[in-house]
C-alpha cells in the first residue's frame, strides 16, 4: 500500500513506470496497481523529473526591484552599488517576506533546492539572520543551502572578513567570496587562499563568485583549484559565473581546464545574469560573457546552470523557473545537438544536485519523494516550451498543482483546442 502512485510518467531516461511514495520516500518503480494506493497522480504521457535544483541565487535581493530604483547603467558594479543603497534602509522583515513571497514561487514550479548566497557585509548581519529563519521555514518543502558571501570584498571591506566567520558561527553552510572584487589580483588570491583553508578547517563546502568580469586576466579560478588540490576539497569546491573566461586566451584555457578537472571543481555559469550584465564596456562585436560550458564538460568538469537573480539590483526580470536559465544557457552555449539538450536539463536537476552534494536526490527506490510532472513528453520538450507543471511533490506531499494550458482557438473552421506539444509526442 502507497499512499500516493505518480502513474504512467515517462522518465527523463525515456522509461515509462509508474513511481510508489510511502511517507517521504520512494519504495517503488515499476507497474502498480492504482489500488494499492491513497492517492494517485495520472501523469500519462506526460514527463516525470526529479525537482529542479537552482546552485546560485541571492534570496536576499530578489524581488526587490527597483527599491530604491533601478539599475540605470545595467552593470555588475552599479547593481553592488545599489544594493549597498538597498542595505541601509531593508529591514529584517522585509527580507524575510520577499524570500518566503519566491520560495512560493519556486515550489510552484518544482524548484525545490536552491544554494542562495547571503551578503555578509553588514556589521547587524540582518540578512544573515533572515536567510536563516527563511532556511527554517522552507525547510518541509525547500532544501535550502546558504553561502556566506562577503559582496563588497573579503578584505577590501574592513569588517568582511570578522562579519563572514560570525556567518558561518551562525550557521551558514557553504564558504563564498569574491576575488575579482578584491583591491588588487594579489588580494583576491590571498582571500581564495584563506577562505579555502576556513571552509578546509570547518568541513565545509567552497562557492565563489570567481572572474565575473570581462578583463581576461582575472585567473582566480587557477587558484581556487590549485587551493581545492593543495587541501583535499575536490568534489566540495564549485566556481560560480567564471565570465572572464570567455575572454581569455585558448593555450592558458587549454592549460587550466585540466587544472579544474584534476581538482574536483566544479562550474556554475548563470546564462540569464552573463548576457544581461558582460560585455557592457565593448561596442561591437560585444561579448557574450558565458563560460565555456561545453568545453568543460569534454573535460569533464561538471557544470550546473544558475539562476542568480530574480527581480533585484542585477536583474529586472525573472520567474523561478529553471527551464528558462536552461534554455538562456543552450541557446548562448550553442547547446542544439539532441544530447547536449538533454545535458541542460541534466544540468538543472542532476548536476546541480551533484554539485549541492543533496542526499536522497533522483528517481530511484529509497530516494527522497520530490518529484515534478511537466506538461511535456520529454526534457528536450520541456526545454521547448517551458510548460505547466502539472503537479509538484515535494518529500512525499503533493504541494502545488497548475492546470495545463491548452488554448482555445476560436478561428473559424481550425480546431477549437491548442496544444503545443508535439503530435507525436516529444
Ligand atoms: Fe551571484
Amino acid at each position: 500500500m502507497f499512499d500516493l502512485i505518480v502513474k504512467g510518467g515517462t522518465l527523463p531516461d525515456g522509461r515509462v513506470a509508474d513511481i510508489g511514495i510511502t511517507g517521504a520516500t520512494i519504495t517503488a518503480i515499476g507497474n502498480l496497481a492504482e489500488s494499492d494506493a491513497g492517492e494517485v497522480i495520472d501523469a500519462s504521457g506526460d514527463l516525470v523529473s526529479p525537482p529542479f535544483v537552482d546552485p546560485h541565487f541571492h534570496l536576499d535581493a530578489t524581488l526587490s526591484y527597483g527599491t530604491p530604483r533601478i539599475n540605470a547603467s545595467g552593470t555588475l558594479l552599479e547593481g553592488i552599488g545599489l544594493w549597498g543603497e538597498l542595505k541601509q534602509i531593508v529591514t529584517q522583515e522585509e527580507m524575510v517576506t520577499r524570500a518566503l513571497a519566491y520560495c512560493d514561487w519556486a515550489a510552484s514550479m518544482g524548484l525545490l533546492a536552491i544554494r542562495s548566497h547571503v551578503d555578509t557585509c553588514d556589521d547587524r548581519l540582518l540578512g544573515v539572520a533572515a536567510m536563516l529563519e527563511v532556511r527554517d521555514k522552507v525547510k518541509p518543502y525547500i532544501d535550502l543551502q546558504l553561502v556566506a558571501f562577503p559582496q563588497d570584498g573579503f578584505y577590501r571591506d574592513p569588517t568582511a572578513r570578522d562579519n563572514t566567520i560570525r556567518a558561518l558561527d551562525m550557521g551558514v553552510d557553504v564558504v563564498g567570496g569574491i576575488p575579482h572584487f578584491e583591491r588588487t589580483m594579489a588580494d583576491g588570491a590571498a582571500s581564495v587562499r584563506e577562505l579555502c583553508e576556513l571552509a578546509a578547517a570547518r568541513g565545509l563546502q567552497v562557492d565563489m563568485h570567481c572572474d565575473e568580469t570581462d578583463d581576461p586576466h582575472s585567473r582566480h579560478i587557477e587558484t581556487l583549484a590549485c587551493e581545492a588540490q593543495r587541501l583535499g576539497l575536490g568534489g566540495r569546491v564549485a566556481g560560480s559565473h567564471l565570465t572572464s573566461m570567455h575572454s581569455m586566451d585558448n593555450y592558458y584555457v587549454s592549460k587550466l581546464l585540466p587544472l579544474m578537472a584534476e581538482a574536483g571543481v566544479a562550474a556554475i555559469p548563470n546564462p540569464l545574469i552573463n548576457i544581461m550584465l558582460q560585455g557592457r564596456h565593448d561596442t561591437f562585436p560585444k561579448r557574450r560573457g558565458l563560460t565555456r560550458v561545453k568545453e568543460m564538460q569534454a573535460q569533464g568538469i561538471t557544470v550546473g546552470w544558475g539562476q542568480d537573480c530574480v527581480l533585484d539590483p542585477w536583474y529586472s526580470l525573472g520567474t523561478a523557473d529553471m527551464l528558462d536559465v536552461a534554455f538562456m544557457g543552450l541557446h548562448v552555449g550553442q547547446m542544439s545537438h539532441p544530447d547536449e539538450m538533454r545535458r541542460c536539463f541534466d544540468m538543472v536537476t542532476t548536476q546541480n544536485a551533484r554539485i549541492l552534494g543533496l542526499e536522497g536526490y533522483g528517481l530511484q527506490v529509497g530516494a527522497q519523494a520530490s518529484l515534478v510532472v511537466l506538461d511535456a513528453g520529454d526534457p528536450i520538450e520541456a526545454l521547448r516550451l517551458r510548460p505547466a507543471r502539472l503537479a509538484v511533490v515535494s518529500k512525499g506531499r503533493v504541494i502545488a498543482r497548475t492546470a495545463r494550458q491548452d488554448a482555445a482557438l476560436t478561428l473559424p473552421g481550425r480546431p477549437g483546442t491548442i496544444r503545443r506539444r508535439h503530435p507525436q509526442g516529444g
